[in-house]
């Protein structure tokens, strides 16, 4: 007991377990900061007519517990949505339906890695992933990109350098497409040259595609998992943002031995209520929903950029993505987004500041700006407003 008469639970948490709490989203009026989709683009009354119409055939089943694969049909629809869109040939069976991709990502970096581990990823990467790895003990090592993605010579010296030092790499993860936060696609020559690279150091590559349906320029690059046939590539899906994250639900594909360590510290099949109203929806919308989707976020994207161009001139840069959700914006070195991050969120703008995607903590002066929730005038009037608050403090001169 402690002295107040309560429960004294101090000496009995995990040494893994962390001090600080993950608190409810807090939202700016001008949000730039979360991942999330925009409201008006979720396809409501279509899912509750698929729910519907699922439920009325299969919804008896709901009485069991379902297998830890996940419901089969929507397995068969991952199946041939890779076969088709990422030249990915696995069966149903070999598919793991999992609660969003950040489920299947935890369940591989449990499997894979001890305290200490080397793994490597991208310079700036998305900060779940980057959590859960340092949660677990790894030792997150940070390889330099450029627009095309992964640099193979900045890569080859981050392994050289943990081979010196005797420390084993447990695998790359990399997010080749509209990477997040910095919004570039891996092209395909990168791809293969990464693949290559890796493979000579025997070390294996978790690929994380969540964003690639949300094109909307240029054409599709081929998964770095169809230009290998050594299973040296894991691969995760999310169905969060092609339909909706609150959906929770995603997918794993790794050789089996892989598949079967990972499913271990799964713990329960994935949701089969929301695979039930998923599998029914997608099984006509699939295309004309993204297509519908990717229209209404290159208006954002167009959105974003010009307020950028009109309230920022040369005081930043900004990436222009083809696809998915994110600007990142930098800053001249030495400006401090971090420190001031919070004062824009009090004054009504919010953003992630460049360190919260850094293993190493770097980035201060860079800024992941989110267009996907938003409407476009919402983006242009939040621009504008970022670019004032930064005026009134000096960030801008
Ligand atoms: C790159 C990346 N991977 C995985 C996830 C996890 O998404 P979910 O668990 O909703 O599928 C996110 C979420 O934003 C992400 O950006």
């Amino acid at each position: 007991m402690t002295q107040s008469g309560m429960f004294d639970y101090s000496n009995l948490f995990a040494s893994n377990a962390p001090t600080s709490t993950r608190s409810e989203n807090l939202h700016a009026k001008y949000d730039f900061a979360v991942a999330y989709p925009d409201p008006d683009t979720l396809p409501l009354n279509e899912l509750i007519d698929s729910l519907k119409i699922a439920i009325d055939r299969e919804g008896r089943d709901l009485a069991y517990y379902p297998s830890p694969l996940g419901l089969p049909a929507l397995r068969q629809l991952v199946s041939d949505k890779l076969a088709r869109d990422r030249d990915i040939h696995v069966p149903a069976e070999d598919i793991v339906l999992t609660s969003g991709s950040g489920e299947a990502i935890l369940m591989l970096i449990q499997a894979l890695t001890n305290p200490g581990d080397v793994v490597l990823t991208e310079e700036y990467v998305y900060s779940g992933t980057l959590r859960q790895m340092k949660l677990f003990g790894s030792d997150v090592r940070s390889v330099p990109c450029d627009d095309d993605g992964l640099i193979p010579e900045a890569l080859e010296d981050v392994i050289r350098k943990a081979e010196s030092e005797n420390k084993p790499i447990k695998y790359l993860y990399t997010i080749p497409c509209f990477q997040n936060p910095l919004g570039w696609t891996m092209s395909l020559d990168r791809r293969k040259n990464i693949l290559e690279i890796t493979r000579s150091h025997g070390i294996p590559i978790l690929e994380d595609d969540c964003y690639v349906d949300l094109r909307f320029e240029g054409e599709d690059i081929t998964s770095i998992h169809s230009l290998d046939d050594t299973g040296q590539v894991m691969y995760v899906g999310s169905f969060s943002k092609i339909v909706a994250p609150g959906m929770r639900l995603g997918y794993l594909v790794a050789p089996q031995e892989v598949r079967q360590r990972a499913l271990s510290f799964k713990a329960g099949a994935a949701n089969q209520f929301a695979a039930l109203a998923v599998q029914e929806y997608l099984s006509s919308h699939l295309y004309s929903h993204i297509d519908d989707h990717n229209q209404a976020l290159r208006l954002k994207r167009d959105a974003m950029v010009s307020a950028l161009g009109e309230n920022f001139g040369d005081a930043a840069e900004w990436t222009v993505p083809s696809g998915g959700l994110y600007i990142w914006m930098t800053m001249p070195e030495g400006t401090d987004l971090a420190a001031f991050q919070q004062q824009a969120f009090d004054e009504g703008v919010g953003y992630q500041n460049g360190t919260m995607f850094s293993p190493e903590g770097t980035g201060a002066n860079c800024a992941r700006l989110c267009f996907g929730h938003p409407d476009t005038k919402t983006i242009t009037d939040g621009i504008a407003e970022l670019a004032n608050i930064m005026g009134r403090h000096g960030i801008i001169k």
